[in-house]
């Protein structure tokens, strides 16, 4: 009973109309960019695939030499790192999962290009969780007391577990600077994220939809059209 579902929240990308808002998505990039790639990577997403979101060809290479990605030296061809091109995928953010648990307390941060998919009611999960850290309720804590938070946890009725190895990473107003002039409150940035990784999941979430509505109208053509033949090859016939 601690444990909640996911609150209620709209996304421009939700119903059988839905479209993505690629301001919002830009905004949702530039949160993931600057906090959670710290920690979680995007393996299924190339730089390049970001020109969906609204950005130039000149935009795309910026953002991509910005990340460091394992390559190889031509000359001696030892592993070593470069700057990112259009055509490489998000780097991981550790360099393996030995060192991904040591930064985060015997946790992997799980990779988040699938995640608003692979959990249920993902978007509206994940900003639930971004926005759900909190205290431990004092009736848990009573009810049952070797529940309690541990060291290096944080409480979160979000999380099936109720403690998680991610610290809030979104703490404070202005977190980011948003170059749109929407305001950069937590909730707002939470939403961006989410709406983001919805993107990422289903980048052709749009053409799914188009596609249904361009199906049931030719659906309903071809049944009128039957309807049609049918009346005028039995017209006559007793
Ligand atoms: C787990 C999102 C930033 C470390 C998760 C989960 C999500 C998520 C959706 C999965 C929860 C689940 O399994 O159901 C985000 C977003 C971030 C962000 C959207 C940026 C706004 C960070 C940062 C760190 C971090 C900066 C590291 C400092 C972790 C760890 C877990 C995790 C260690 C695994 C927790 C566990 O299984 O106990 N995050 N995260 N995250 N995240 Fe983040």
């Amino acid at each position: 009973e601690f444990h909640l579902h996911p609150k209620k929240v709209h996304f421009a990308s939700d119903g059988a109309f839905g479209k993505f808002d690629r301001q919002q998505l830009q905004r949702g990039f530039q949160v993931y960019k600057e906090v959670c790639s710290a920690c979680h990577s995007l393996s299924h997403v190339a730089f390049r695939d970001l020109a969906q979101l609204g950005y130039s060809e000149a935009e795309v290479k910026a953002i991509a030499a910005g990340f460091s990605v394992p390559g190889t030296d031509p000359n001696t061809g030892e592993a070593t790192m470069r700057p990112g091109t259009p055509t490489d995928y998000f780097p991981k953010p550790f360099a393996n999962d030995i060192a991904a648990r040591a930064a985060n307390n015997n946790a992997v941060p799980p990779d988040l290009s699938l995640m608003t998919k692979a959990r249920h009611n993902g978007p509206a999960y994940v900003y639930s969780l971004l926005t759900g850290f909190t205290e431990q309720p004092a009736e848990l804590l009573k009810e049952f007391p070797e529940a309690k938070t541990p060291s290096g946890l944080h409480y979160n009725p979000y999380f099936a577990n109720l403690n998680l190895a991610m610290a809030p990473p979104l703490t404070a107003d202005g977190q980011v600077e948003y170059g749109d002039g929407t305001k950069p409150t937590v909730d707002q940035m939470a939403k961006d994220v989410s709406a983001f990784l919805i993107w990422t999941a289903e980048p052709k979430l749009e053409k799914r939809k188009q596609t249904g509505w361009a199906v049931l109208g030719f659906l309903l053509f071809a049944t009128i059209l039957g309807y049609m033949s049918y009346r005028n090859i039995w017209a006559g016939k007793k």
